[in-house]
């Protein structure tokens, strides 16, 4: 109750008010670049280890191409068409194929489209957490191969009520992805298909795909509405690192090192595969891949409460410190009103404007 008015105060306050909303709504810092690289691609924002051509990448793995294809400009690694890069997640959105086995009535035959990705000797792997393996048809048993993998799934129409968002058989089935995958090809069982309801169904499709980018539409059975909702490309999250190195090895050479920002950390691949990445150290934010990319987080303005309760919040180089206004006191870390008497309005009312004139004095001086 009582941090909602002196939220409400602070808001009062337009410079404070600007900074937090701006603050608040771009919770993804944007793209660090070295000098004289380009930082985007039309809409992609594109930070370092990736870089436009290959004086501006780490090296040939994170290198893109930003060109023009039919009046759009797009960001390619070698033919694959990048959406967008996170350096604090580790992960990058590309474009991938669909598989798709369709009725042909001239022919009287199943046309085959299988799609497959290859990662191998790139320092992308598929992300298990971000992607599953979707299947659409009234008639298919479709599945993935990678490695020592078969993963798939058999859907149906037969007796089953299709329903918007459900993708559990009817119509639609699901399967989870293996961990950290770099190569998989999808495939359609041939003795499953549409041959004998083509005129409704036409097509079963397999995608390995962004589990958030899908919901299952039961028109996705009836035409080519699925390949044509994607324009026959479905978005795939992949992981990326630095290889081949683990944390403990890439040190010993700090000419390669990538965690080149002071105030980075470099953490080590969970999987089998060695590789490690950087973050910037708790209470700094920004790219760890180029000089100085990581920088202080204010936690005083950027957080929507002040981390302090009712107290003045101090940044501090990769923290923050509080002090206690009067006739408060610091419980865990926050100020806190001494409860003595019910009602106690007058002294934090007039600490909060204090606060407020410190902070702004504060940001005068950054700006
Ligand atoms: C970039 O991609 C376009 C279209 O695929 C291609 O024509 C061009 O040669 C590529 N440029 C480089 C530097 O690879
Ligand atoms: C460009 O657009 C044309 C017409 O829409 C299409 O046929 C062609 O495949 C497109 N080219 C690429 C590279 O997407
Ligand atoms: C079958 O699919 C291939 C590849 O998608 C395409 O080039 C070909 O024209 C298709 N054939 C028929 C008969 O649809
Ligand atoms: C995947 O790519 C690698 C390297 O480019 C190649 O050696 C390998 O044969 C490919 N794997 C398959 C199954 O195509
Ligand atoms: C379709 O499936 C049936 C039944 O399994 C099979 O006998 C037939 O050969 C298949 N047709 C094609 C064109 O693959
Ligand atoms: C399903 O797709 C149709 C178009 O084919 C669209 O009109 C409808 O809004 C979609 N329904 C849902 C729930 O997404
Ligand atoms: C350290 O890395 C650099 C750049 O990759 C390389 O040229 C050099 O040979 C490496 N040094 C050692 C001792 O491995
Ligand atoms: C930040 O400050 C708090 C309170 O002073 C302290 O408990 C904490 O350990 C500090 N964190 C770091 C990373 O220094």
């Amino acid at each position: 109750m009582k941090q909602g008015r002196s939220w409400l105060l602070l808001c009062g306050h337009v410079f404070l008010c600007l900074s937090a909303i701006s603050a608040l709504a771009t919770p993804d810092v944007p793209a660090g670049q070295r000098p004289g690289c380009p930082a985007n691609c039309g809409d992609v924002d594109i930070p370092f280890p990736f870089g436009i051509g290959e004086r501006c990448a780490l090296h040939s793995g994170f290198k893109l191409n930003c060109t023009i294809i039919n009046g759009t400009t797009k960001a390619l690694n070698g033919n694959i068409e990048v959406t967008k890069i996170s350096v604090p997640k580790s992960k990058i959105w590309i474009k991938t194929t669909m598989s798709r086995q369709c009725y042909f009535p001239a022919t009287r035959s199943m046309n085959y489209s299988d799609a497959w990705v290859n990662f191998t000797n790139t320092p992308f792997s598929i992300s298990e957490v971000d992607n599953k393996i979707v299947v659409i048809g009234c008639n298919a048993l479709a599945y993935m191969t990678s490695a020592s993998y078969v993963i798939g799934c058999y859907s149906t129409c037969k007796d089953a009520t299709l329903e918007n968002g459900k993708c559990s058989g009817a119509g639609c089935c699901q399967a989870d992805v293996p961990k950290d995958i770099q190569y998989y090809k999808a495939y359609f069982d041939e003795n499953y298909n549409t041959t004998k309801i083509w005129k409704n169904n036409p097509c079963n499709y397999m995608a390995l795909m962004e589990k958030a980018a899908f919901s299952f539409n039961t028109s996705y059975v009836e035409s080519k509405v699925f390949g044509e909702t994607y324009k026959w490309l479905v978005p795939l999250v992949a992981n990326w690192k630095i290889r081949p190195w683990s944390c403990e090895v890439a040190r010993k050479n700090m000419t390669s090192y990538a965690c080149v920002s002071s105030h980075s950390e470099c953490v080590d691949s969970t999987t089998n595969m060695p590789g490690y990445h950087c973050k910037c150290s708790k209470g700094y934010k920004g790219n760890p891949y180029i000089t100085a990319g990581c920088q202080d987080v204010d936690e005083c303005l950027e957080n929507a409460a002040n981390p302090c309760g009712h107290g003045i919040c101090e940044n501090t180089p990769g923290n923050y410190s509080c002090s206690c206004h009067l006739g408060n006191h610091m419980t865990d870390g926050f100020c806190v009103p001494i409860r003595k008497s019910p009602h106690f309005p007058a002294a934090p009312v007039v600490g909060v404007f204090f606060s407020l004139m410190k902070m702004n004095i504060d940001g005068r001086k950054k700006g």
